[in-house]
């Protein structure tokens, strides 16, 4: 017997309350195949009993009609109580990271990354421990913009080292595929790649670590703020209407997903001349703090649209530590400032937790139903977009 047989066989097991099977959903780990017998982890993200138990059940069964004989199938379960250094309740797999940032945009192209390399590096400069994790895994754009993208990360066993520059420790799927590879992934595969960014990084002990997410309110977001508590969101908007529209999108997402939000950053918000150091507005300017107020939120900062942050986007020298004094500069430690402010707030509070967004459903009942009760919904999803779960959110 293989390990495929093992595979093969947990195919057939569904997840309690979910459309998906444990092997689509990565929950799989550690298999150890000897003759006909066979020992493996479920890695599961519900603290419930009931679901323990009928997976243990589905799975030795499983096991057994494909011809295993001995079997010892263990849970890795969350637990349900507190577990983390600071104040959080629900799951955490990366407890020795004390603060996660989640920096999210309705829309593409708005400034995500150049916002989260900017603010990380300002967070550094302050002396916290910084880790920057760029979760935009279609996409990834951080190594070029730390200056980092000709780097790949040493491998100490079965883990990796984050990559380090301006006082960050970086991570990026940028820096463990080829340059400009297009990498198609579904989305229990996106779930997985996230968790292993957590879970199979050598992160140092840090204070936060920042995560530039993709754009837009999907499966990335759900699944992060699934497996880590979210002590803060950011939201990154250009200021035209249209944009403010994608924005409370990202807002709406942060509330249903429990994220504390920490305010918006107004990015490309006037333009500075370069040669007469004079203001224009191009894409409209100021029009983020209303939206900020109808969310109870604040306005963190506006940059400017300004050559020196593209091109230190372009070259790998952000404006945040090669002009730390510019007016730019400025405002992204500001805006770190109020991040900090914002986190040991939330912690003080007891703010931060994921517990309401696990996918934990009473067994027997389809998370895909509409009719159960708030209890049976996989977890909190931005209208009209899906939730990872496979079968969509309500
Ligand atoms: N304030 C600014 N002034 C000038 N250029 C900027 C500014 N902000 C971002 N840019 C540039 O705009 C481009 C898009 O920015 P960035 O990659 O940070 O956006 P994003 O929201 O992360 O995009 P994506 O959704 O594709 O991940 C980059 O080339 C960046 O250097
Ligand atoms: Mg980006």
């Amino acid at each position: 017997m293989t390990e495929q047989n093992v595979l093969d066989a947990l195919k057939n097991v569904i997840y309690p309350g979910f459309t998906k099977d444990i092997v689509t959903f990565g929950f799989v780990k550690d298999i150890v195949v000897k003759n006909t017998t066979v020992g493996l982890m479920l890695d599961i993200t519900s603290s419930a009993a009931e679901v323990e138990n009928e997976l243990i059940g589905n799975a030795t069964k499983a096991l057994e009609e494909a011809g295993f004989e001995e079997i010892h199938v263990n849970i890795n379960a969350p637990q349900a109580s507190r577990q983390m250094s600071n104040s959080v309740s629900g799951k955490n797999i990366a407890p020795h990271i004390k603060n996660f940032v989640m920096v999210s945009s309705g829309k593409g192209g708005v400034g995500k990354s150049t916002t989260s390399v900017n603010i990380a590096i300002a967070l550094a400069k302050q002396g916290k421990k910084v880790g920057l994790l760029d979760a935009d895994i279609y996409g990834p754009n951080i190594p070029r913009m730390m200056g980092v993208d000709d780097k790949k990360p040493e491998v100490q066993g079965s883990k990796l080292l984050p990559l380090k520059a301006y006082g960050v420790e970086i991570m990026s799927m940028g820096s463990i595929t080829e340059e400009g590879e297009a990498l198609i992934w579904r989305g229990s595969m996106i779930m997985k790649a996230i968790e292993q960014f957590l879970r199979d990084i050598i992160w140092s002990e840090l204070d936060v670590l920042i995560i530039d997410m993709p754009p837009g309110t999907g499966d990335a977001q759900l699944s992060l703020a699934q497996a880590v508590p979210i002590t803060a969101g950011i939201t990154v908007t250009t200021p035209q209407e249209v944009s403010l529209d994608d924005s409370r999108r990202s807002l709406n997402m942060f509330k249903k997903l429990d994220i504390p939000t920490a305010g918006i950053i107004e990015n490309m918000s006037g333009f500075i001349c370069p040669s007469c150091d004079t203001k224009s507005d191009i894409f409209g300017m100021d029009t983020s703090a209303a939206v900020a107020k109808e969310f109870d939120t604040e306005l963190m900062a506006s940059i400017p649209i300004e050559p020196a942050i593209r091109i230190g986007g372009d070259t790998g020298l952000p404006i945040a530590y090669h002009k730390p004094d510019s007016e730019t500069g400025r405002r992204y430690q500001e805006a770190a400032t109020k991040l900090w402010e914002f986190i040991e707030k939330v912690n003080a509070e007891d703010l931060a937790g994921n517990a309401g967004v696990q996918p934990t459903t009473p067994p027997g009942v389809s998370a895909c139903s509409t009719g159960g009760s708030a209890a049976a919904v996989p977890a909190k999803a931005a209208e009209g977009e899906s939730c990872g779960t496979g079968c969509g959110c309500h």
